[in-house]
């Protein structure tokens, strides 16, 4: 199995949900039970990348996805010389609220290609609506590796979990070239 070229939006009738499995419980349980919910009630948006080819019940698996959904960060979160150039009320940014590779493809370079097409996405819609900066809460420590290694740097804790942020200013340098 290798996967297709291009990402495109979870639909339940042709992306085999059931069968991704990434090795986070919590991830594999989002894709299954909860993203297509999520955006339906117009929460999130879940872009996959399908196998190249049809399993036997003529669905693509899920080789790699991402999740992003709205969202806002106080000022107070971030560093001072950030904070200070910004108003007092909530600072929008973009959440990359899931991000996950399936087992059977981890260490091959798609979870710097996902990453890469989420950023290139929220960098698209940050022309039609600014949002100051990427943020993502980490699961585990090696998921903060992952995104340190990319540029991320710690805002603060948020709900047990570390939260990471990226500013809209350095995805703008990265794609602007
Ligand atoms: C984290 C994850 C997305 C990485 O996917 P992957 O396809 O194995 O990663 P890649 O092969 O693209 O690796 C790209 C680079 O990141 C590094 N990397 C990969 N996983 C890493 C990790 N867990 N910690 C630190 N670095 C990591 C690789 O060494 C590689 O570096 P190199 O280019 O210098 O060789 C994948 O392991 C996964 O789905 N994990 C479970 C879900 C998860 O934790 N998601 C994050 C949710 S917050």
């Amino acid at each position: 199995m290798s996967w297709s070229k291009t990402f495109e939006e979870l639909d339940k009738s042709v992306h085999d949900r059931n069968s991704f499995d990434c090795g986070e419980l919590e991830l594999n349980v989002f894709i299954k039970t909860q993203a297509a919910k999520h955006m339906q009630a117009g929460i999130s948006r879940t872009m996959v990348l399908p196998s190249n080819i049809p399993l036997l019940n003529n669905k693509f698996s899920i080789c790699a996805f991402y999740s992003v959904a709205p969202s806002s960060i106080s000022r107070e979160t971030l560093p001072a010389k950030l904070a200070k150039k910004l108003p007092q009320y909530p600072i929008p940014v973009f959440l990359l609220a899931q991000l996950a590779v399936h087992n059977e493809f981890h260490g091959h370079g798609l979870g710097k290609i996902s990453l890469i097409k989420a950023l290139k996405y929220l960098w698209e819609v940050n022309h039609h609506m600014r949002a100051y900066a990427i943020i993502v809460d980490c699961l585990t420590d090696s998921a903060q590796q992952f995104y340190v290694k990319y540029g991320f740097e710690v805002l603060c804790e948020y709900r047990g979990r570390t939260r990471l942020f990226l500013p809209m200013k350095t995805v703008e340098q990265l794609f602007n070239q």
